[in-house]
């Protein structure tokens, strides 16, 4: 959601808020035809975004440096190939254009493009990291938990923790919860899982951090299905800035829904051959069975640097894939950790593989900040401002 302004010749005015009032995310903060007045009342009420008409910008020259100077982005509506419009919207530093010979199609994908959205909102959907192993006690389930800590804390988003090892997860008592509800009681039914049903199951289990723990019985986990699944995932990364989710080994037809879905498959491994062996399997299927891209797996090497013989460049050429993470033994803490219900990263957080999973999440947050201005830079390119006012096309990036 975002708010608009809108500043506007009386003749456009009402045509301008009644579309605004009919796009679904937005909301109309007010309008005026004044565009002083305009100004004055989105500094007292600061707008997602404030559209300007052109006519009042060429009536209002000595505005131009107050308008240019706003914290808000400012949108404007001009005629098509209008050389003295493109050069006050280029004065006025506007954010973007909107050709008056077509703003009733382009007011909405433009203003929802350029506002920014009201406080506590996220976007873009949040990012699905599945943590997966093909064997069990390498450390999957400590990852994911701390992992997801991690990223609350380096981020401030909210961020989601499910438990997918359906038949014995243990993401609640490692974070000291018995829950009431849990993934079961989202399924039971056999109805579609509805946002408001998740939302009472998920527990606020640290700052920022919710967890949909995993059926009680492993007898309940016959009635979870690959669609569940997707339903839930799909519902969580529209709340959620991260959604971490813990898995059992295994290529059941729930975790390769999970897998599917998720934007990056973190594999841990450890450095034994025999856990070796199946990682190396694992990523067969993965690649040569799935056919994923090389950057949506990435390698978890837990416990490295443990003398085992196996020395992390060998893992990497074994595994023919670089590993992405390293994170290394730490001795008693993680066990007293779940032991006591209170997860590694809060209580002990200087730690050794506290501080490596707290730098991992960081790497994490900002890979994927990077990936989303990589994503509005390509569509933006497509039709950039300068390429829309003077009609040129826009240059290839
Ligand atoms: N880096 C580590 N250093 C020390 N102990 C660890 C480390 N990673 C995991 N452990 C311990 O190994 C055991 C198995 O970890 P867990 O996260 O339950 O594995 P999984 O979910 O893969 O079965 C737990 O007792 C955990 O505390
Ligand atoms: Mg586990």
């Amino acid at each position: 959601m975002f708010t608009v302004y809108v500043a506007s010749r009386d003749e456009l005015r009402n045509a301008l808020t009644v579309a605004v009032k009919n796009i679904p995310e937005a909301i109309l903060n007010g309008s005026s035809s004044d565009l002083r007045q305009a100004l004055e009342e989105c500094a007292a009420e600061v707008p997602g975004v404030l559209l300007i008409d052109d006519a009042l910008l060429a009536q209002n020259i000595g505005l131009f440096e107050k308008v240019a100077e706003v914290p808000y982005p400012v949108v404007v509506l001009a005629a098509p190939a209008d050389a003295q419009a493109a050069r006050r919207a280029l004065t006025i530093r506007a954010k973007d254009f909107i050709s008056l010979d077509r703003w009733a199609e382009d007011l909405g994908p433009i203003l929802s493009r350029v506002a920014v959205p009201i406080q506590g909102e996220t976007r873009e959907d949040g990012r699905v990291l599945v943590v997966f192993s093909s064997k069990g006690g390498v450390g999957k389930t400590t990852i994911a938990v701390n992992l997801a800590i991690g990223l609350a804390k380096a981020s401030h988003q909210p961020v989601a923790i499910m438990d997918l090892d359906i038949q014995f997860g243990d993401v609640a008592p490692m974070v000291g919860d018995a829950p009431l509800v849990t993934l079961y009681d989202l399924v039971k039914s056999g109805a579609p899982v509805d946002a408001e049903m998740l939302k009472r199951a998920l527990k606020r289990v640290a700052n920022n951090v919710y967890m949909l723990a995993a059926p009680e019985n492993p007898e309940e986990a016959d009635d979870v299905r690959a669609e569940h699944i997707v339903q839930i995932l799909q519902l969580l990364r529209e709340t959620h800035a991260y959604v971490v989710v813990d898995t059992a080994p295994g290529y059941t037809d729930v975790n390769v829904a999970a897998f599917d879905f998720a934007d990056t498959i973190l594999t841990v491994c450890t450095p034994d051959v025999v856990t070796l062996r199946t990682v190396g399997q694992a990523l067969q299927v993965f690649y040569d069975g799935f056919h994923y891209p090389k950057d949506k797996v990435q390698i978890v090497l837990n416990r490295s640097g443990s003398r085992t013989g196996v020395e992390t460049a060998d893992i990497a050429q074994v595994l023919q894939s670089p590993i992405a993470y390293q994170l290394p033994s730490d001795g008693a803490f993680p066990v007293r950790a779940a032991n006591e219900g209170h997860p590694l990263l809060l209580q002990f957080p200087d730690s050794a593989l506290s501080r490596a999973i707290y730098s991992m999440a960081s790497e994490l947050v900002r890979e994927t900040q990077g990936r989303s201005r990589q994503e509005s830079k390509k569509t933006s390119a497509k039709r950039t401002l300068f390429a829309r006012l003077t009609g040129r096309k826009p240059k290839e990036v």
